[in-house]
């Protein structure tokens, strides 16, 4: 049987991606950005994002046809982002979709963005092949970025996702924006401390790890609240605290050091805490996607950790684990193939799905 062909639409955050896939073929990945105009905020600035979709939504769409070599009247099905996410920004990529399947006459699924960010694992294009041919049964992911950091067991793409943990406050990639400001080195943060952090030693300052105290974490037999959350909010006082204190005596503050033992704390964490969920979930395939995948010290310490747990990890290629239409439209494909009931065309933006 024919491969579902696949249009997918992404307007969550600042990224406006329209992908096209043909089953678990990558045909094209179109993506326009408008990090520039927020970076003099140093924040999304969220109407400004939906201007920028609206805006860039008609282009991206018109270069992901080309690229691919298809009509809209050829696509089987259309794939939006429904939520989690902005609400103005989801409203612009809902309301394109739906008027595009309107006229077209095609089926609309609203995807749950979460989950897209693990189905990409399953695209390959003419030089790659899939970072997995089919997601081994309950596939872990660990999503980082700068607007989730969460947990997932993954039983099927199409019915069967589970939240094992999250952040409590502040996302992984937000706390790197937010220390890269208390140490002056731009938006978007992560690169920045990444770089710097190349240059300092991650053990000068034992920066706080959140929610690994006893009384939160407890045991596996008998988990606490917290076994598997973060909380990035303490480290972040803990950094502005060590800054004030060089300031108050007049000293330098020694930036890349600080930067460094930041990102040992954030990246023990995460690693730490993904590797115990794992293996007391009986997951055996872990799935890295976020924008915050992009950290070369996170990619190289939870190798270690997965290697050494033995939990096969997979780290699709940078350009699909930051937001894209492609991920919409792979999760897209999945529904599609698996007999999934479409969306009503009435589905509202949902900021907070879980
Ligand atoms: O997935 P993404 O592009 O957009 C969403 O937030 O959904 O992720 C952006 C986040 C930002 O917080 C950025 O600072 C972080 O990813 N980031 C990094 C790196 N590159 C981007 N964080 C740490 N190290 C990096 N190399
Ligand atoms: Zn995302």
């Amino acid at each position: 049987t024919a491969q579902p062909l696949v249009l997918g639409i992404e307007t969550s955050c600042d990224e406006t991606g329209v992908g096209i896939v043909r089953g678990t073929r990558l045909l094209a990945n179109e993506v326009a950005s408008s990090m520039e105009e927020h970076v003099r905020f140093g924040g999304v600035i969220p109407e400004i994002a939906a201007r920028a979709h609206l805006e860039a939504f008609t282009p991206t769409l018109r270069r992901a046809l080309d690229t691919a070599g298809v009509q809209l009247s050829d696509v089987d099905a259309i794939a939006v982002t429904a939520g989690p996410g902005l609400a103005g920004a989801l409203m612009v990529g809902l309301s394109a979709a739906k008027g595009l399947a309107m006229a077209a006459n095609k089926p609309l699924y609203g995807i749950n963005h979460l989950v897209a960010h693990v189905a990409v694992g399953l695209l390959s294009d003419g030089d790659r092949d899939a970072a997995v041919a089919a997601l081994p049964p309950d596939t872990g992911a660990l999503l980082v970025s700068g607007g989730h950091t969460e947990i997932l067991r993954v039983g099927s793409l199409t019915d069967d996702v589970q939240l094992l943990g999250s952040t409590i406050d502040d996302a992984a990639g937000e706390a790197y924006d937010k220390t890269a400001r208390l140490l002056g080195l731009g938006y978007p943060g992560g690169p920045a401390i990444d770089a710097a952090a190349a240059q300092g030693d991650g053990s000068a300052f034992r920066f706080p790890r959140g929610l690994t105290m006893p009384k939160f974490e407890g045991s596996a037999e008998n988990p606490g609240k917290h076994r598997h959350n973060w909380s990035f909010s303490g480290l972040k006082t803990a950094v502005a605290r060590a800054v004030e204190q060089f300031q108050d005596q007049g000293l330098p503050v020694p930036v890349a050091d600080i930067a460094a033992s930041f990102q040992e704390a954030v990246v023990d964490v995460l690693t730490s805490k993904a590797v115990r969920a794992c293996r007391e979930h009986g997951i055996t395939t872990l799935l890295l996607g976020g924008g915050v995948a992009a950290n070369r010290r996170l990619r190289q310490v939870l190798a270690e950790r997965c290697e050494a747990a033995g939990i096969e990890l997979i780290v699709p290629p940078i350009p699909l684990c930051t937001d894209n239409g492609a991920m919409v439209a792979a999760l897209g494909a999945q529904l599609v193939a698996a007999g999934a009931a479409p969306s009503s065309l009435a589905v509202p933006a949902d900021s907070s799905q879980p």
